[in-house]
């Protein structure tokens, strides 16, 4: 715990205010802690402990200030096993936001559409996950005073939360998919026949992301809330080649709608 003090420390002399929620954005969607009041920027960097991203276009800092009402703190840039990260790196600035006091995490995340229902540049409420990463963040010897050694899954994705978000997007007139997540470590796509068999699973979407926030978060008793913005169909839904510059791309495009969707949820909190 004491790496952990070394950092909040760090932390809360920064901040000028307790925050409320945690945010994690995903790719491309960073922008929304463009829109957060008095921000106060920290670099990963500058945290003792803390991983730094090299994730493409994760800019890799605490963005803390205030948006739609609430004191937040956002990672501007979260961490990937991809990278990597152990998963227990990845989850250390989780589990800092919880010793900071917020009250819940909303993830959002960049995933391929295995649905073929869903088209690209929908948003989906992720209701649960599949972590097909073989890997935990939870590996090794527990730590008592975040949670239990084996800890329920089965509301990690909190129904409460949920509600909210799906009566937030109606409110905004935007539509809101919902399915399962399916954590993968990556850096490479998929290839066809693993989404073949992630579709038979009962996988919606596919990322390589979030897996390790939700069961850390649930772990520690945070309740979460994460979307999904489908940047692409997943590797052979459509007959064409899947490239980081169309995940980009949408999640330009389309962010718009996600920030919106994130501001009426904090709105309603
Ligand atoms: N697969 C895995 N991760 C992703 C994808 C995908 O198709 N799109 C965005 N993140």
């Amino acid at each position: 715990m004491k790496r952990y003090e070394e950092s909040l420390a760090a932390l809360r002399e920064r901040l000028a205010e307790p925050p409320e929620y945690g945010l994690v954005l995903g790719s491309g969607l960073g922008p929304i802690a463009e829109e957060i009041e008095n921000p106060v920027c920290i670099p990963y960097g500058e945290i003792p402990h803390m991983a730094v991203s090299t994730a493409p276009d994760h800019v890799g800092r605490f963005v803390a200030g205030r948006l739609a009402g609430r004191q937040v703190v956002c990672m501007q840039g979260r961490l990937h096993g991809y990278e990597g990260h152990p998963p227990e790196a990845i989850v250390y600035p989780i589990r800092l936001m919880k010793l900071l006091g917020v009250k819940a995490v909303l993830l959002t995340n960049a995933a391929g559409g295995i649905n073929t229902a869903f088209e690209t540049g929908d948003l989906m409420l992720i209701e649960d996950h599949i972590n097909f990463t073989g890997k935990s963040p939870l590996t090794g010897a527990n730590q008592d005073a975040f949670g239990p050694r084996f800890h329920d899954m089965s509301f990690a994705y909190a129904p409460d939360l949920r509600a909210k978000a799906e009566a937030a997007a109606k409110a905004c007139g935007i539509v809101l998919r919902k399915g399962v997540y399916i954590g993968v470590n990556g850096p490479q796509f998929e290839t066809p026949a693993e989404i073949r068999a992630f579709r038979i699973l009962g996988a919606d979407a596919v990322g390589m992301s979030t897996v390790f926030e939700t069961i850390a978060a649930a772990h520690c008793g945070l309740p979460v809330l994460a979307i999904s913005m489908i940047t692409n169909m997943a590797a052979g839904v459509q007959s064409k080649p899947l490239s980081g510059a169309e995940v980009n791309e949408t999640a330009e495009r389309k962010g718009g709608e996600l920030r919106a969707l994130i501001r009426e949820v904090l709105r309603t909190l």
